[in-house]
């Protein structure tokens, strides 16, 4: 069962997971800030596993809207971890980088400590803490800066900026993994079919800056256009973001998955949108 079937993820899960059966739900078939329709739901269709990859994922919007970013974020959660508990269904949740403060210049383990600097962050940590607590044994995937077809991504943003733009300023004082839909569905399944437990860190492999990433997608795709690199300063945004949010893939490697670079995972995006 996918929870968020509809969205940048939900999609790439609902195309990738073709050896089991899968039922795909959007907010509209179930709203999970509702515990009682979540319950029902789950009971409904008792699956063995549920991914949670529903979320209010605006991180700047969360800023404005600190209701509705808890009450779907972590609340929401607590619902699924409830009732997936209830059934013994298993649970699989997709949590961010942004629960990290971004203060320090390696690569971020699974256990480090949370500190988020915004309300999405602190929606995501707290839910993870809650999830915990509920079911010990449920496994947190978290991911960054997620592209794939099918929604809103940065990478859609940058060409849609290039057709019309000569020149595109973008910010490179963070540093991140951009993660491709695709790939991360793909660990996500193998995740499942190994059962996995606790919390493990899913993102295409090296980072970059979204400068960095920005003059990547330029280049693959032929553009002119000229990307000049500015600082965070130079760009506020309602939500403050983690300097350098890297996440370890070393609570990836035990799973035997093996993410591919995010440039590689780049140019098969860039193949699949053109289709
Ligand atoms: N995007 C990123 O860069 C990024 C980075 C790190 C982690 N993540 C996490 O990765 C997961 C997937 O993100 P995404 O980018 O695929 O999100 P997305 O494209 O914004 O999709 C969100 C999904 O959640 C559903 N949803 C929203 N509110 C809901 C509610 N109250 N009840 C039930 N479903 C609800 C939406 O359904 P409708 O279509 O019906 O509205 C949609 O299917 C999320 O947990 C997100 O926090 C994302």
């Amino acid at each position: 069962m996918i929870l968020g079937a509809t969205g940048l993820l939900g999609q790439a899960l609902m195309r990738e997971w073709t050896e089991d059966e899968v039922i795909g739900l959007s907010s509209r078939q179930v709203d999970i800030r509702d515990q009682r329709k979540v319950r029902e739901r789950v009971e409904s269709i008792r699956p063995d596993w549920i991914v949670l990859a529903a979320a209010y994922a605006d991180v700047d919007g969360c800023e404005t809207n600190q209701e509705s970013a808890f009450a779907v974020n972590r609340d929401g959660a607590a619902h699924v971890a409830e009732a997936a508990s209830a059934l013994g269904a298993k649970l699989l949740f997709i949590s961010s980088d942004y629960v990290f403060d971004g203060t320090k210049t390696s690569p971020y383990e699974a256990g480090d400590s949370r500190n988020p600097l915004g309300v999405y962050g602190r929606s995501k940590a707290e839910a993870e803490m809650r999830l915990l607590d509920l079911m010990p044994e449920c496994c947190i995937a978290r991911t960054s800066w997620l592209f794939g077809t099918g929604g809103k991504c940065f990478p859609d943003t940058i060409l849609k900026l290039a057709a019309t733009q000569p020149a595109l300023d973008v910010v490179n004082d963070q540093h991140g993994c951009p993660t491709y839909s695709i790939d991360l569905a793909r660990a996500i399944i193998q995740l499942c079919r190994k059962g996995a437990k606790g919390i493990v860190h899913v993102t295409n492999a090296e980072s970059c800056t979204w400068f960095e990433f920005a003059q990547e997608i330029v280049k693959q795709s032929g553009l002119g256009t000229e990307v000049r690199n500015i600082t965070t300063q130079q760009m506020p945004r309602p939500a403050r973001r983690p300097a350098y949010s890297v996440l370890s893939s070393a609570s990836l490697e035990p799973f035997g998955i093996k993410m591919p670079r995010w440039q590689d995972a780049l140019a098969r995006y860039l193949r699949e949108r053109t289709l």
